[in-house]
């Protein structure tokens, strides 16, 4: 009689699963998939509608050290092919952060990337060192880029000096993975992504929105209370490629891509481009299971060229 183990394998048996998992320094995501900051809340205005435990990361909406109110409305505006915003980074602020959502996340078998921002480049520091106690913070995303506060934001992310500063002030304050999020808008995203390396930074982000605006040709004026704002969607999406292949070709730390991403395709085509991870931003407002939906077409694409894990895709675009 045949012992189990000399048995042939069943007929159609499945082949391997790829292995997706993604590396952003120490930071292990189980896929290469999270969500952009500022669409997806802090966790739980999405977890009845997705599986938190399937993303590879959350990455909240950003903190600063004190509660803000952000801008006045309209601060967003449907755009073809996009979505202006100048929401102006409302939030709880760093301990209303820990009380409010920390205990909510806790919960959850997945990584937290805070995302971070300061008015003046002492509240970066200030921030991390609020929240670097907290277990659940598994890393933290510079947010050096944002069109729509006055303060800090791309202040600190168009200029090569005060972009360093930033990066080690928070590289001092904590052990964890830090990843700046750059600007779109500088002549030469290759200078910034490394000197994001020489100050120590584990990964890079590319991109936040692009700064733009819309009229209103009855009224004259601006669609936005706050005038301009942050273009983002699939109109944004070509642009943000080419940052991450510059990006890429500057630095050897980890990039995570985003920008107009809505279907697995979008997603591929990044990490050809060179990103290791990706974040699905806007999509989220229009159908929530697109991070999801994202990670099984990705594994399907693995799959079907025949790869074993998704590291054989990054990078690999020829050009
Ligand atoms: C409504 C809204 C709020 C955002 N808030 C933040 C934020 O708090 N911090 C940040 O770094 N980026 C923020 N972003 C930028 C996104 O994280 C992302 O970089 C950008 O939207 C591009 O990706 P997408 O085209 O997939 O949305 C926000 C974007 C939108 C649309």
């Amino acid at each position: 009689m045949e012992t189990p183990s000399s048995l042939p394998p069943a007929p159609c048996s499945q082949p391997p699963k790829p292995n997706m998992a993604a590396s952003i320094g120490s930071l292990k995501m189980r896929n290469p998939v999270t969500v952009a900051s500022g669409t997806f809340g802090y966790g739980p205005e999405y977890a009845d509608l997705v599986d938190l435990n399937r993303l590879g990361a959350i990455t909240v909406k950003g903190i600063c050290p004190d509660e803000n109110i952000g801008n006045p409305t309209p601060r967003t505006f449907e755009t073809r092919g996009g979505m202006l915003n100048a929401i102006g980074l409302p939030g709880p602020g760093a301990k209303g952060f820990i009380e409010k959502y920390v205990p909510f996340l806790k919960q959850y078998d997945v990584p937290v990337i805070v995302n971070i921002w300061g008015k003046g480049m002492e509240d970066y520091g200030k921030v991390v060192e609020m929240l670097d106690g907290e277990e659940t913070v598994s890393a933290y995303e510079i947010n050096l880029s944002c069109p729509n506060v006055k303060e800090g934001g791309s202040a600190f992310g168009t200029d090569t000096d005060s972009f360093s500063r930033v990066i080690e002030l928070v590289r001092g304050k904590t052990q964890k993975p830090i990843i700046p999020k750059l600007a779109p808008n500088v002549p030469d995203i290759g200078k910034f992504a490394k000197a994001a390396e020489d100050c120590g930074a584990d990964a890079i982000s590319i991109m936040n929105s692009y700064p733009a605006m819309a009229i209103n040709i009855d009224t004259l004026e601006p669609e936005l209370a706050n005038r301009t704002g942050g273009l983002s969607g699939p109109a944004i999406k070509p642009i943000a490629i080419k940052l991450v292949w510059d990006a890429a070709k500057a630095t050897t730390l980890p990039i995570i891509g985003m920008g107009g991403i809505y279907e697995p395709e979008d997603a591929i085509e990044f990490m050809v481009a060179g990103a290791t991870a990706v974040a699905v931003g806007t999509a989220n407002f229009t159908d929530p299971s697109t991070a999801q939906r994202v990670i099984a077409g990705i594994e399907n694409y693995l799959v079907e060229k025949g790869h074993s894990s998704i590291a054989d895709i990054v990078g690999t675009i020829k050009a």
